[in-house]
């Protein structure tokens, strides 16, 4: 309801349809190694020097972005993330080293043919504001000679697809837009020549915090259907944990204090200055990339309605847990029962005790679970099938064990990558 008071005027069918889809967490779990995709930029020790003799605010930057990724560059204001954007696209010379665009050094590249390849989205998107929408979206088709009916109809859907009625909103101009929706304009913009490869400098910086949410969501389901590399800078960690699939922590001069998957660097910050930059709070982020599914549930006590407060206190006497889960006529959690409701004979069982209000279904995630658990009155969420049958009990031992899960396969990962380093640096050692 809120998001409608904040962006009223964007709540066209099309957003209203993305936002009826907005219930799950988009984009927050991938078992999908980005890595494993082919090399579509590729930054080659790239050095910028703004002045002579002052320090580098790039210095020496090596990195990999991969086909169909959003690499996100997070980092302190001032750390050089956007001079590293503005050296991918060329709108900044490198003083030193190569920038490798799918194949070819971006200084062979022609700077039209370069805008064509790649979109750039900035903050307070500068959009012309004495032209309309339309023109705005059309930029770069105009600009690479494309004939107005081509560029009419390529910008019509676009708009379409950020969630902005053509009809309605074509022939506005930028000042008759609230920031959310001139960000999707921006957006679309970008996405005009279709091009492959998509930089975005703080996108959603510049409006409300309900209104980033909403872009964010709608964006990584734009991507999801568009599938571009995205090279996303941001100096916001909950926004680079949500966007990125895989996340370049920066420190000074550009300088990557860690690159990995969100998930990896919130179970395992390589060094203190990570650990400080990611915050407090960064072991609950982390439930946001495991799912219920995933959980190895011990059994749980459950009686049903038709057993007897005999064969139920000895159920509960029996088990280490204090509650009972009492089910329905269709195996449906109904209630929680301890010694207490138990010892009451005033009423039937199913009529005492709390009713089971924490449900989460298996592809919920943990971060999900947890926030049910905090909520339930006996303090454990029950997992249901998607028919609402009774499937399990999670309880917060196993949160803390899937934690600790978390962080130690995470040191183990960066312990072998340790290794490899070490035995490569001796075997190349010993080969020279
Ligand atoms: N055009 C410029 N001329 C001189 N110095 C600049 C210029 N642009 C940025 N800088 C300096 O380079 C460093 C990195 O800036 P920038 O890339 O904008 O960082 P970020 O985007 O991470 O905030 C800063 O010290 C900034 O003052
Ligand atoms: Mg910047």
């Amino acid at each position: 309801m809120s998001e409608m008071t904040t962006d009223s005027m964007g709540a066209t069918d099309a957003t209203d349809a993305i936002d009826a889809m907005d219930a799950g967490p988009a984009g927050m779990v991938s078992d999908r190694d980005p890595t494993d995709a082919p090399v579509m930029i590729h930054l080659d020790g790239v050095e910028k020097i703004y002045t002579p003799g002052a320090d580098p605010a790039v210095e020496k930057l090596t990195l990999d972005i991969h086909k169909g990724e959003i690499l996100v560059l997070v980092g302190p204001s001032g750390c050089g993330k956007s001079t590293t954007l503005r050296l991918i696209n060329r709108m900044i010379e490198p003083t030193s080293g190569r920038i490798i665009f799918d194949g070819e050094d971006v200084t062979d590249i022609d700077p039209n043919e370069l805008r064509r390849r790649i979109g750039y989205v900035i903050q307070r998107i500068g959009l012309f504001p004495h032209q309309t929408i339309a023109e705005n979206v059309g930029t770069v088709p105009r600009l690479l000679g494309w004939d107005a009916k081509r560029t009419r109809t390529r910008t019509d859907e676009l708009l379409d697809l950020v969630g902005l009625d053509p009809s309605e909103y074509r022939d506005r101009y930028p000042k008759e837009l609230s920031g959310g929706q001139a960000q999707r304009v921006g957006v679309a913009r970008a996405l005009a020549a279709d091009p492959p490869v998509m930089l975005m400098d703080e996108p959603f910086g510049a409006v409300d915090p309900i209104t980033r949410d909403r872009l964010q969501n709608e964006f990584l389901r734009l991507q999801a259907e568009v599938q571009k590399t995205i090279v996303f800078v941001t100096h916001d960690i909950d926004e680079a944990v949500k966007m990125g699939d895989r996340i370049a922590i920066l420190r000074e001069r550009s300088i990557v204090a860690q690159l990995d998957t969100p998930a990896r660097i919130l179970a395992y910050p390589v060094d203190d200055f990570v650990d400080d930059f990611i915050g407090s709070g960064s072991t609950l982020k982390g439930l946001h990339f495991e799912r219920v599914s995933g959980l190895d549930i011990p059994e749980y006590p459950v009686v049903r309605r038709d057993t007897s407060r005999e064969d139920a206190r000895r159920l509960l006497e029996a088990s280490d847990n204090r509650w009972l889960l009492l089910l329905d006529e269709r195996g449906r959690p109904a209630r929680w029962l301890n010694d207490t409701h138990l010892a009451d004979t005033s009423r039937p069982l199913h009529e005492i005790g709390p009713v089971v209000r924490a449900l989460v279904e298996r592809n919920a995630t943990l971060h999900d679970a947890l926030e049910a658990m905090i909520t339930s009155s006996a303090g454990q969420a029950v997992i249901v099938e998607r028919d609402g049958t009774y499937a399990g009990v999670v309880q917060i031992e196993l949160l803390t064990e899937v934690i600790g899960r978390m962080r130690q396969e995470a040191r183990k990962h960066y312990e072998r990558l340790e290794a490899a380093q070490e035995s490569g640096a001796s075997s190349s050692g010993s080969g020279a």
